[in-house]
């Protein structure tokens, strides 16, 4: 790709699309791997998920709205609780949450992992129990830990030295005593296909392995005796599909385990391999199933607890995307559509960037339908862009769209259940969509629309 000084979205001139686009047979049929598992398309063409039609949706909620089916990701939790049944699944908060999210995955039986005073005052009014929640973060305040500690929070994920020392001096306190695990950073990197084993680990988070700083900290907690030091975790990245991070990743932690059971005569009870687990945003992704990915775990750990004579401890994960991701997509009113000199189409939808930074952020790829009708007009390749004022405010980069799609259709994005509306900002002064829950036919606000007032309200100069 050209540089370009306006942005190098700009110098893009691949109005082929992607190789991996294939111009679709019938521009109007939904890849199912990519949608809700209740949505479909109604005998008049438009969209309906568990059987609500989204013209209905739109009129009456307005657009943009993130529209979740209820029933997929409680079936989601189903089937991760299933296949790992012998795990504690931690739903990892930051993709996604809101009280509505966290009275579900509290019915279906999962955990909770927040990484912030907000996103746990969230589960806490939600009724999460709190032995159920896990607390992760870089840099948690102290007024933060002692919130957790005083609501009595299960564990809480050490990152640092300091906060060794501030939620030791914190627990002397209050005579209490809190069980943690200690994030190892690994030095594994692992993003969609590929993934990075180096020795050395340059982030933020954790304690480094190959450093022995991760060593240092579970002597500390254990020679300290405050903590109650329930064992390790790791998280190598995020849309991973392939395991052999993971083998990587437990190996190394796995023999830090051992190190530790060697020095201290302490095997530690249990063991958290983070979450990451990748999913269908295009039809070139092929996430794997809960039951492949707990198949593939377990016998990863089996055979490095059997190679380092472990124990095996007791496991944990904690899937967010492949919990919520998909059980969301966004509903969008078109606003304009420009041929620019027969480059590129572009879709103008009443949202963008705010409601979806990921495109730009990550360079994400997503897919997108026309929903409030079918169409009989040929496939066009088209950039769904946003309203905002910035030319990397991009949706889709490319996808086939009805050529005859024009001002007042709705546009319907799957996939953006995680990291979308968690990640919303008020860009342009641009109030964030709400989020509507539908199950059994009903539609149900769980998030309201932001307005213009709620903006003013917080401008109090
Ligand atoms: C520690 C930790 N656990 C779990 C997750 C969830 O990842 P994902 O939503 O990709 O499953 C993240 C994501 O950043 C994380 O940092």
């Amino acid at each position: 790709m050209r540089a370009h000084e306006a942005g190098a979205l700009h110098g893009d001139i691949g109005h082929r699309g992607p190789a991996w686009l294939r111009t679709p047979v019938d521009v109007n049929a939904l890849v199912p791997q990519l949608w809700p598992r209740n949505v479909a398309r109604a005998a008049d063409g438009a969209l309906t998920v568990a059987g609500l039609g989204v013209r209905d949706i739109a009129a009456e909620f307005g657009t943009p709205v993130y529209v979740l089916d209820e029933d997929d990701l409680r079936s989601r939790c189903r089937d991760f609780r299933a296949a790992f049944s012998d795990v504690d699944v931690y739903y990892a908060g930051k993709a996604f949450l809101c009280r509505a999210v966290v009275r579900m995955i509290a019915e279906e039986g999962l955990h909770l992992d927040v990484c912030t005073g907000g996103e746990l005052a969230t589960a806490l009014s939600a009724g999460m129990p709190p032995e159920r929640i896990g607390f992760h973060g870089n840099n948690k305040s102290v007024a933060e830990l002692a919130r957790a500690l005083d609501a009595g929070v299960g564990r809480i994920i050490l990152d640092s030295f300091t906060e060794i020392d501030r939620l030791t001096a914190l627990a002397r306190e209050r005579g209490v005593r809190p069980g943690v695990l200690i994030r190892v950073t690994v030095g594994v990197e692992a993003h969609t296909h590929e993934f990075i084993a180096t020795a050395h680990e340059d982030q933020k988070f954790g304690f480094s392995l190959a450093g022995g700083a991760a060593a240092a900290a579970a002597f500390k907690v254990l020679d300290e005796g405050v903590l109650d030091l329930r064992g390790l975790h790791s998280h190598i990245g995020s849309q991973i599909f392939d395991a052999s991070g993971f083998e990587v990743s437990a190996r190394r932690v796995l023999a830090l385990q051992a190190q530790i059971r060697d020095a201290r005569g302490v095997e530690l009870p249990e063991l958290d391999l983070g979450g990451g687990f990748g999913i269908a945003y295009t039809t070139q992704d092929d996430p794997a199933s809960p039951q492949d990915l707990a198949k593939r775990l377990r016998k990863i750990v089996d055979s490095e607890c059997a190679s380092e004579r472990l124990a095996v401890p007791h496991l944990s994960i904690e899937p967010g995307r492949a919990i919520v991701g998909p059980a969301v997509f966004t509903l969008y009113e078109v606003g304009t559509v420009k041929d620019v000199d027969g480059i590129r189409t572009y879709v103008s939808v009443d949202g963008g960037m705010s409601d979806n930074i990921r495109t730009a952020l990550y360079d994400a790829s997503y897919s997108a339908t026309l929903a409030n009708r079918a169409s009989t007009a040929p496939a066009l390749l088209a950039r769904v862009v946003g309203k905002h004022c910035e030319s990397g405010d991009i949706v889709v980069k490319d996808e086939f769209l009805p050529a005859d799609v024009q001002p007042g259709d709705l546009v319907a994005v799957p996939g953006t259940g995680a990291y979308c509306r968690s990640m919303a900002s008020n860009y342009n002064h641009v109030p964030r969509p709400p989020v509507v829950a539908v199950r059994e036919g009903a539609a149900r606000l769980i998030v309201r629309r932001e307005t213009e007032e709620d903006l003013l309200a917080l401008d109090v100069g």
